[in-house]
């Protein structure tokens, strides 16, 4: 592609986007990132930029469109968002220091699959990036979400569990390492999942023998293997966040297919996609971002081990019944911030001061919940909360070193307490005293002058001066002060001992601030050794806050705890709602109905005139049937129910129980609005 008349900036650029030919390649010139080419035409239509071009005085001037790189997330995320990828090539040294050429590199691959919204709207919702290898009995399945390192790693026999997989998680990116039949690249296509080739690992990464050293089956291994490699690859970063992968079955967890969680409307409505009409809308009364993501998670996957389940139905009503444990605890979850994904962001290296005070403020809410667990007369809240580990430690070397409200620029200094560092504080203080001097010099020459509006002052140019005022120009003593710059109703003047404080204050300011970064790294580097523990002690918040929401939600729906037993398939529940149809119509107006199968009837044929209820009745049996399997409680009277294995459905696509409208409604409106 190089042309003979290149540039020695263009035939680098050349060079560095032959190796990512299916990115956009955004190249850092300055304040800007530079799209050329192919890239440029397509990228100025997609992003709405001006297309131009660069040396028009050839003949074959190269299409050019860049954007500010203070704008740069949002075009990134525009682009990956539709399915593409961007490699960020930013300048690896000063311009200024440069000899030649600036180097410039790809700091970062930003796939769909590795992309991090840190937006409010997305802090629910997780983004997998899946690996799949095909082998010779069937598929390595890997996923992870990039902005919290938590790796699951499990085999399938079929390309139909892999893709069932696959949009269960809302993967929007697969790093695959086989060719694709046909008719899979179409179901990709169609799924809107990009699909990426797996990176070659060279030699040996700590990051992939820590997350793999837990799993056993071969495909597993490879798919988590291809999966860290693919990360390491793109990120450039540490990954010291990365999870040990966790193998899981499909058979371990009452099995949907995504179409049967889709009907039955789990995390989002299906006319919609929002959450509004879900069961996740009805359930989710959590208080953290962690919780919400994790509530989401249980209900892809309800549990069928009946301890399993009955520990979490023990700790909802250990919550429902202990009011003032329930709602000091859930205060203290007000306070926690998102410990899974600043955890993230402390390995990245790119946490700042103001983040790690999150942390540390997140951290000192623990120990309030421990108080409230352990005072609540509950043995199961008292052994939760004997699991927990506080970390005081880190909060309070968060606390004590960093000063309250920081900038958020770590490089300015003003980060760092006083008494943290000997010479820090020797730094301030110089650069204190050389102030109170300035302000003593002010006061004492304006007595030795007589100038009464004599100021002190400071620029960037020309460093601290004495101006005077034009009317005062005629008292200035011109054999100390030396004039400096002329401002149209002033004067400015240095003095010999004005230039050597000067230089002592901005050396002292220099080495500060270049200190407080050191430190402020050093303390980030400490905090990183935690990071595993931090990690797990937000999942048992966020699993904390998902119980304290259930206990909300059952006090406020008035829902019973769900009874299990193993032994027959016996069903019986007494006064069953649908939980979302319920909480959309006035209260009470909801009828109730009982749910009685026995080995006797095991089979009901449901008949009867069109809007009267039952795809409804069908519906709220599988909800509470998922709901008391991923621990919450159920609307009902009571309801004594089996293990449920499997669920099916074959309902009509187009009803709307929120909107009132059964399935034939539906049809009749839609007949109705055509022959209007
Ligand atoms: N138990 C109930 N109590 C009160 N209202 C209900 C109940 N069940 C259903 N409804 C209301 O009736 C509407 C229609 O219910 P549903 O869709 O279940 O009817 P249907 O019998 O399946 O009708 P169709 O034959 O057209 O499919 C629901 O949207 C809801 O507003
Ligand atoms: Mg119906």
């Amino acid at each position: 592609m190089a042309k003979a008349s290149t540039t020695p900036m263009m035939e680098q650029y050349y060079e560095i986007k032959k190796q990512y030919p299916d990115a956009f390649l955004f190249y850092r010139v300055g304040d800007f990132y530079e799209l050329f080419e192919d890239d440029a035409v397509k990228g100025a239509q997609i992003l709405e930029l001006t297309l131009t071009h660069r040396s028009n005085k050839t003949k074959n001037p190269i299409p050019m469109a860049g954007v500010p790189h203070l704008a740069v997330d949002t075009y990134v995320n525009t682009l990956v968002e539709k399915g593409y990828k961007v490699a960020l090539c930013e300048q690896l040294e000063d311009p200024k220091k440069a000899k030649g050429m600036v180097k410039r590199g790809i700091i970062q691959l930003v796939t769909p699959g590795t992309m991090m919204n840190e937006g409010p709207n997305d802090a629910k919702d997780s983004n997998y990036l899946t690996s799949v290898v095909t082998t010779k009995s069937g598929f390595g399945l890997a996923y992870s979400d990039l902005s919290t390192g938590e790796i699951y790693a499990t085999h399938l026999k079929s390309f139909e569990a892999v893709s069932n997989e696959l949009l269960s998680l809302r993967t929007r990116e697969v790093v695959y390492n086989g060719p694709l039949t046909e008719q899979n690249k179409d179901f990709m296509h169609k799924a809107n999942i990009t699909v990426s080739a797996p990176t070659p690992i060279e030699g040996e990464h700590a990051e992939i023998s820590y997350v793999e050293q837990n799993l056993t089956n071969k495909a597993e291994k490879e798919a988590t293997r291809q999966l860290v490699g693919y990360l390491l690859s793109t990120q450039k970063r540490s990954l010291a966040h990365l999870q040990i992968a966790k193998s899981y079955e499909v058979n371990q967890y009452l099995q949907m297919s995504h179409t049967v969680q889709n009907n039955l409307e789990l995390v989002a409505s299906a006319k919609t996609g929002k959450k509004m009409g879900s069961l996740f809308w009805v359930l989710d009364k959590t208080h953290t971002a962690m919780g919400g993501r994790l509530l989401k998670q249980w209900l892809a996957r309800p549990l069928l081990n009946v301890d399993e389940i009955n520990h979490r139905e023990e700790m909802v009503q250990a919550l429902l019944d202990g009011y003032f444990t329930r709602e000091n605890a859930i205060d203290a979850l007000k306070g926690v911030y998102d410990l899974e994904r600043l955890t993230g962001r402390i390995a990245f290296g790119n946490v700042n001061a103001r983040e790690l005070l999150q942390l540390s403020r997140s951290l000192q809410a623990v120990p309030v919940i421990l108080d409230a667990l352990n005072q609540s007369d509950s043995q199961v809240l008292e052994d939760f909360a004997q699991k927990i580990d506080p970390l005081k430690g880190v909060a309070e070397m968060i606390s004590t070193t960093l000063v309250k409200d920081p900038p958020i620029l770590t490089t300015e200094g003003g980060l760092i307490r006083e008494g943290v560092d000997k010479q820090l504080d020797r730094y301030k203080d110089a650069m204190n005293n050389g102030k109170k001097w300035l302000a003593q010099m002010e006061a004492d020459e304006r007595q030795k002058t007589g100038i009464d509006n004599l100021k002190v002052g400071y620029n960037k140019v020309f460093g601290y001066y004495i101006q005077v005022s034009n009317g005062n120009k005629s008292k200035v003593p011109l054999d100390r002060y030396t004039r400096k710059q002329t401002l149209t109703n002033a004067d400015r003047y240095i003095t010999p001992e004005l230039k050597e404080h000067e230089n002592l204050i901005l050396e002292a300011q220099t080495r500060s601030t270049d200190l407080e970064y050191d430190l402020f790294v050093k303390l980030r580097e400490e905090v990183k050794k935690y990071i595993p523990a931090l990690q797990k002690l937000g999942g048992q918040l966020a699993a904390l806050d998902v119980y304290c929401g259930f206990a909300t939600v059952a006090e406020q729906n008035n829902y019973c705890r769900p009874h299990f037993h193993t032994d027959n398939q016996d069903i019986d529940v007494v006064n069953g709602r649908h939980p979302v149809v319920e909480k959309v119509m006035t209260a009470g107006s909801y009828i109730p109905n009982d749910v009685k199968m026995d080995s006797a009837t095991n089979i009901f044929l449901i008949t009867g005139p069109n809007m009267s209820g039952k795809s409804t009745y069908m519906r709220q049996m599988a909800l509470i049937a998922i709901m008391a399997q991923v621990g919450s409680f159920v609307p009902a009277d009571s309801a004594d129910l089996p293990i449920f294995d499997q669920i099916f459905t074959r309902i009509g696509a187009a009803d709307d129980l929120i909107s009132g409208q059964s399935t034939f409604m539906v049809e009749m409106s839609e007949a109705n609005d055509a022959l209007q």
